[in-house]
Protein backbone atom coordinates (compact mmCIF):
# COMPACT_ATOMS: atom_id res chain seq x y z
CA UNK A 1 0.00 0.00 0.00
CA UNK A 2 3.18 2.04 0.02
CA UNK A 3 1.47 4.17 2.64
CA UNK A 4 -0.83 6.03 0.27
CA UNK A 5 -3.65 4.11 1.89
CA UNK A 6 -5.63 3.55 5.35
CA UNK A 7 -9.06 1.96 5.98
CA UNK A 8 -11.74 2.92 8.22
CA UNK A 9 -15.12 1.98 9.67
CA UNK A 10 -18.18 4.26 10.81
CA UNK A 11 -18.90 2.31 13.88
CA UNK A 12 -22.87 0.76 14.60
CA UNK A 13 -23.32 4.53 16.76
CA UNK A 14 -22.51 6.36 14.15
CA UNK A 15 -24.76 4.92 11.72
CA UNK A 16 -27.38 4.22 13.93
CA UNK A 17 -27.25 8.03 15.14
CA UNK A 18 -27.42 8.90 11.31
CA UNK A 19 -23.51 10.39 10.85
CA UNK A 20 -22.43 8.69 8.25
CA UNK A 21 -23.18 11.35 6.06
CA UNK A 22 -21.31 14.09 7.77
CA UNK A 23 -18.40 11.87 8.89
CA UNK A 24 -18.08 11.49 4.98
CA UNK A 25 -17.88 14.76 4.46
CA UNK A 26 -15.27 15.42 7.14
CA UNK A 27 -13.52 12.52 5.32
CA UNK A 28 -13.58 14.00 1.74
CA UNK A 29 -13.24 17.64 2.90
CA UNK A 30 -9.71 16.91 4.77
CA UNK A 31 -8.60 15.19 1.24
CA UNK A 32 -8.98 11.58 0.93
CA UNK A 33 -10.31 9.84 -1.80
CA UNK A 34 -12.49 6.74 -1.26
CA UNK A 35 -10.87 3.94 -3.14
CA UNK A 36 -13.76 1.16 -1.71
CA UNK A 37 -16.71 1.48 0.36
CA UNK A 38 -19.68 -0.97 1.88
CA UNK A 39 -22.29 -0.79 4.49
CA UNK A 40 -22.31 -4.29 6.06
CA UNK A 41 -22.59 -5.57 9.39
CA UNK A 42 -20.06 -7.80 11.49
CA UNK A 43 -21.25 -11.37 12.86
CA UNK A 44 -19.42 -12.72 15.81
CA UNK A 45 -17.01 -14.79 14.68
CA UNK A 46 -15.74 -11.66 12.03
CA UNK A 47 -15.68 -9.04 14.65
CA UNK A 48 -13.52 -11.58 17.02
CA UNK A 49 -11.17 -11.70 13.74
CA UNK A 50 -11.13 -8.25 12.75
CA UNK A 51 -10.24 -7.57 16.50
CA UNK A 52 -8.59 -10.66 17.43
CA UNK A 53 -5.46 -7.97 18.37
CA UNK A 54 -7.35 -7.70 21.70
CA UNK A 55 -8.87 -10.92 22.30
CA UNK A 56 -6.94 -10.89 25.85
CA UNK A 57 -8.37 -7.89 26.96
CA UNK A 58 -10.86 -6.94 29.55
CA UNK A 59 -13.08 -5.34 27.02
CA UNK A 60 -13.15 -7.50 24.06
CA UNK A 61 -16.44 -9.38 25.20
CA UNK A 62 -18.10 -5.73 25.08
CA UNK A 63 -16.17 -4.72 22.07
CA UNK A 64 -17.46 -7.50 19.94
CA UNK A 65 -21.12 -7.28 21.19
CA UNK A 66 -21.16 -3.11 20.04
CA UNK A 67 -19.20 -4.42 16.93
CA UNK A 68 -22.00 -6.86 16.23
CA UNK A 69 -24.83 -4.40 17.28
CA UNK A 70 -25.83 -3.05 13.91
CA UNK A 71 -24.45 -1.89 10.68
CA UNK A 72 -20.89 -0.56 9.80
CA UNK A 73 -19.85 1.55 6.75
CA UNK A 74 -16.04 0.48 6.24
CA UNK A 75 -13.78 1.99 3.58
CA UNK A 76 -10.46 2.27 1.45
CA UNK A 77 -9.31 5.92 1.78
CA UNK A 78 -5.95 7.02 -0.58
CA UNK A 79 -4.14 9.93 0.34
CA UNK A 80 -0.37 11.17 0.90
CA UNK A 81 1.10 9.63 4.09
CA UNK A 82 -2.60 8.18 4.69
CA UNK A 83 -2.37 6.44 8.11
CA UNK A 84 -1.01 9.17 9.99
CA UNK A 85 -3.16 11.78 8.80
CA UNK A 86 -6.33 9.90 9.13
CA UNK A 87 -5.55 9.08 12.54
CA UNK A 88 -5.12 12.88 13.10
CA UNK A 89 -8.25 13.25 11.72
CA UNK A 90 -10.20 10.76 13.84
CA UNK A 91 -8.45 12.24 17.03
CA UNK A 92 -7.71 10.27 20.16
CA UNK A 93 -9.51 6.76 20.85
CA UNK A 94 -10.91 8.03 24.00
CA UNK A 95 -13.14 11.04 23.10
CA UNK A 96 -12.28 13.00 26.38
CA UNK A 97 -8.78 13.40 24.76
CA UNK A 98 -9.86 13.86 21.12
CA UNK A 99 -8.91 17.56 19.69
CA UNK A 100 -11.74 20.30 18.78
CA UNK A 101 -12.53 19.33 14.98
CA UNK A 102 -11.51 15.59 15.11
CA UNK A 103 -14.29 13.36 14.13
CA UNK A 104 -14.14 11.38 17.71
CA UNK A 105 -14.61 14.43 19.58
CA UNK A 106 -17.46 15.62 17.75
CA UNK A 107 -19.35 12.03 17.40
CA UNK A 108 -17.96 9.67 19.70
CA UNK A 109 -19.75 8.74 22.65
CA UNK A 110 -17.28 6.75 24.76
CA UNK A 111 -13.31 4.72 24.39
CA UNK A 112 -15.78 1.70 23.31
CA UNK A 113 -18.26 3.52 20.61
CA UNK A 114 -15.88 5.90 19.24
CA UNK A 115 -17.60 6.29 16.09
CA UNK A 116 -14.76 5.23 13.65
CA UNK A 117 -12.32 3.04 12.98
CA UNK A 118 -8.85 4.16 11.17
CA UNK A 119 -5.68 1.58 10.80
CA UNK A 120 -2.47 2.13 13.28
CA UNK A 121 -0.37 0.98 10.21
CA UNK A 122 0.56 0.57 6.19
CA UNK A 123 0.90 -3.39 7.51
CA UNK A 124 -2.50 -3.32 9.03
CA UNK A 125 -4.62 -0.72 6.85
CA UNK A 126 -3.18 -3.62 4.08
CA UNK A 127 -4.75 -6.52 6.29
CA UNK A 128 -7.72 -4.38 7.25
CA UNK A 129 -8.62 -3.61 3.78
CA UNK A 130 -8.15 -7.13 2.70
CA UNK A 131 -10.66 -8.57 5.62
CA UNK A 132 -13.40 -6.30 3.50
CA UNK A 133 -12.59 -5.96 0.02
CA UNK A 134 -12.21 -7.93 -2.78
CA UNK A 135 -9.83 -6.13 -5.31
CA UNK A 136 -13.01 -5.68 -8.13
CA UNK A 137 -13.85 -3.82 -5.40
CA UNK A 138 -11.49 -0.90 -5.71
CA UNK A 139 -11.09 1.70 -7.76
CA UNK A 140 -8.33 3.92 -9.08
CA UNK A 141 -9.15 7.31 -9.38
CA UNK A 142 -10.17 6.79 -12.86
CA UNK A 143 -12.77 4.53 -11.71
CA UNK A 144 -11.15 1.75 -13.28
CA UNK A 145 -11.25 -1.57 -11.01
CA UNK A 146 -7.56 -2.64 -9.76
CA UNK A 147 -6.24 -5.74 -10.60
CA UNK A 148 -5.31 -8.18 -7.46
P1 LIG B 1 -10.53 1.05 17.47
O1 LIG B 1 -9.70 2.15 16.91
O2 LIG B 1 -11.57 0.47 16.59
O3 LIG B 1 -9.56 -0.12 17.98
C1 LIG B 1 -9.87 -0.94 19.09
C2 LIG B 1 -11.13 -0.58 19.77
O4 LIG B 1 -11.29 -1.08 21.07
C3 LIG B 1 -11.13 0.95 19.98
O5 LIG B 1 -11.29 1.61 18.78
C4 LIG B 1 -12.26 1.09 20.99
O6 LIG B 1 -13.54 1.03 20.37
C5 LIG B 1 -12.06 -0.15 21.83
N1 LIG B 1 -11.29 0.16 23.06
C6 LIG B 1 -9.98 0.45 23.14
N2 LIG B 1 -9.63 0.66 24.45
C7 LIG B 1 -10.76 0.49 25.16
C8 LIG B 1 -11.06 0.57 26.55
N3 LIG B 1 -10.11 0.86 27.44
N4 LIG B 1 -12.33 0.36 26.94
C9 LIG B 1 -13.29 0.06 26.04
N5 LIG B 1 -13.07 -0.05 24.70
C10 LIG B 1 -11.82 0.17 24.27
Amino acid sequence: MSGNRTFTMIKPVAVKNGHIGHILNKITDAGFRIVAMKMTKLCVTRAKAFYGVHNDKPFFEDLVKFMTSGPIVAAILEKENAVEDYRKLIGATNPEKAEEGTIRKEFAISMQENAVHGSDSDENAEMESNFFFSFDERYNQDGFEELG
